[in-house]
């Protein structure tokens, strides 16, 4: 397994352009299915995950190319509906193929996604959803199945505001007869690429990045191109590496608008942030001021920076206090962070987190995508080197992160 090592104690500077948007990428990729016509997607980061879907794709009888950062569907004929456990155990967005073949041929089944290591990670919103559109839902030897006859416009409230469940839904949906209304639906700039690619096709979807959206079924979609959004959470992952190392990066291809929760967190803390067009130039402190956050749905303190942001606060000059409100288990990079020398205790979904005066190189091992990222950001600031194991965890969501850190002049190597 590929490790990383990293000598810390360097402040990075210079440029880095950001990719496309994993989690805008995966749901664009399985709505391909609801295309018969071909359809060329851009922008798209080479990721494991990515990888992944497009495997997923093909064995349902697509023909899809990824060369670059550019994918090429034509999914005309799709013979297979079904989408196999040894996938989507591997990645628990294979299960927006459901919504996508559902919509496009009211029929479809997944492999039920299991547990996480960031918490329970249920379906049941989407299924739910599914259901209210006319689906049959039926769960057998670990596969769910949903059947419909005709699928017709609902109106859909979810009771707590989920990213998967407002994409899957909104697939399903494009093509049921009449209005269709996701209420409290998901406002996360994936959710709004995800609609403006589908409304690009020929759907019709308003109210796209409001907690109402609608659609109205259409009775075809046409193919064309569609390039996928830049990726915010890579994006705040490059400004927090700026901050933690006292260093000043210019980011490229940055989605300015959706990071407003991590721009105004980093002022608060010290580091400069200026905006200009697509570039975002970020200078930190030398110590960072300590922080209150609560992670949020969209617009809010995202979920996916909380990880890295607890490795920036370890450093502070004071207590940080950080409430994970999303998943019930996404603390791993604790005990990590804590064998580098930080100070931080937990207390259910809270995490006190005491500046330290210094980090310290020590192995590490990570547990899930963005936990490598914070360790990767510890390993950056801190004295020494730093082995970090299992970083495929890494590889399924930053795109070649380390090429990109040692253009900045970090001292990190991959090692086989
Ligand atoms: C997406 O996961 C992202 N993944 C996650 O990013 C991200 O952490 C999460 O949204 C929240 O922003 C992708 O986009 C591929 P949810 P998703 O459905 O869709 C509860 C990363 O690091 N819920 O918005 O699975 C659930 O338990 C990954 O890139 C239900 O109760 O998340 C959670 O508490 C990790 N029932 C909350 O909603 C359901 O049916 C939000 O989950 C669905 C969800």
């Amino acid at each position: 397994m590929d490790k990383f090592i990293i000598e810390g104690g360097y402040s990075l500077r210079g440029a880095v352009k950001i990719s496309g948007s994993k989690n805008a990428a995966l749901p664009i990729m399985a709505a391909t299915l609801l295309l018969d016509k071909d359809c060329v997607l851009n922008n798209i980061p080479h990721l494991n995950d990515t990888l992944v879907m497009n495997k997923l794709v093909n064995i349902l009888g697509g023909k899809v190319s990824f060369e670059g950062n550019t994918v090429r569907t034509a999914n005309k004929k799709i013979k297979e509906f079904k989408a196999p456990y040894d996938l989507v155990k591997t990645m628990r967005a294979s299960v927006y193929v459901m919504g996508a073949l559902l919509g496009r041929f009211n029929k479809a089944e997944v492999a039920l996604p299991g547990g996480c290591i960031i918490g329970e990670r249920p379906i049941n919103l989407h299924l739910m959803g599914f259901e209210k559109l006319g689906a049959k839902i039926t769960i057998e030897h670990g596969y769910i199945k949903a059947r419909a006859k005709k699928l017709r416009g609902a109106d859909i409230y979810l009771d707590t505001v989920s990213v998967g469940a407002t994409a899957n839904i909104l697939m399903a949906a494009v093509y049921a007869q009449g209005e269709t209304i996701i209420r409290n639906a998901a406002q996360e700039p994936h959710i709004v690429d995800l609609s403006n690619f589908l409304n690009k096709m020929g759907a019709k979807i308003s109210g796209q990045g409001t907690n109402t959206i609608k659609l109205t079924g259409v009775t075809s979609l046409k193919g064309g191109a569609y390039s996928v959004i830049s990726d915010y959470i890579e994006a705040g992952t490059f400004m927090v590496a700026a901050a933690i190392t006292n260093g000043k990066i210019e980011l490229q291809n940055a989605p300015a608008d959706n990071l407003e929760a991590i721009k105004d967190n980093l002022k608060d803390t010290g580091s400069e942030v200026k905006i200009k067009n697509k570039l975002i130039i970020v200078k930190g402190s030398k110590i960072p001021k300590p922080s209150k956050i609560d992670t949020a749905p969209y617009p809010g303190f995202p979920t996916d920076m909380q990880a890295q942001w607890m490795a920036l606060m370890s450093v502070s000059s004071g207590t940080s206090i950080i409430n994970e409100t999303i998943w019930e288990k996404r603390f791993m990079h604790v005990p990590e962070l804590n064998r580098m020398g930080a100070d931080i205790a937990t207390k259910g979904n809270t995490a006190v987190v005491k500046g330290v005066k210094g980090l310290s190189g020590a192995p590490v091992m990570v547990s899930d995508l963005r936990a490598g990222a914070s360790l990767v950001l510890a390993g950056l600031r801190a004295k020494g080197t730093t082995e970090i194991s299992r970083i495929y965890h890494l590889d399924r969501g930053y795109e070649k992160i380390e090429k990109k850190l040692e253009a900045l002049g970090a001292k990190i190597r991959r090692f086989k």
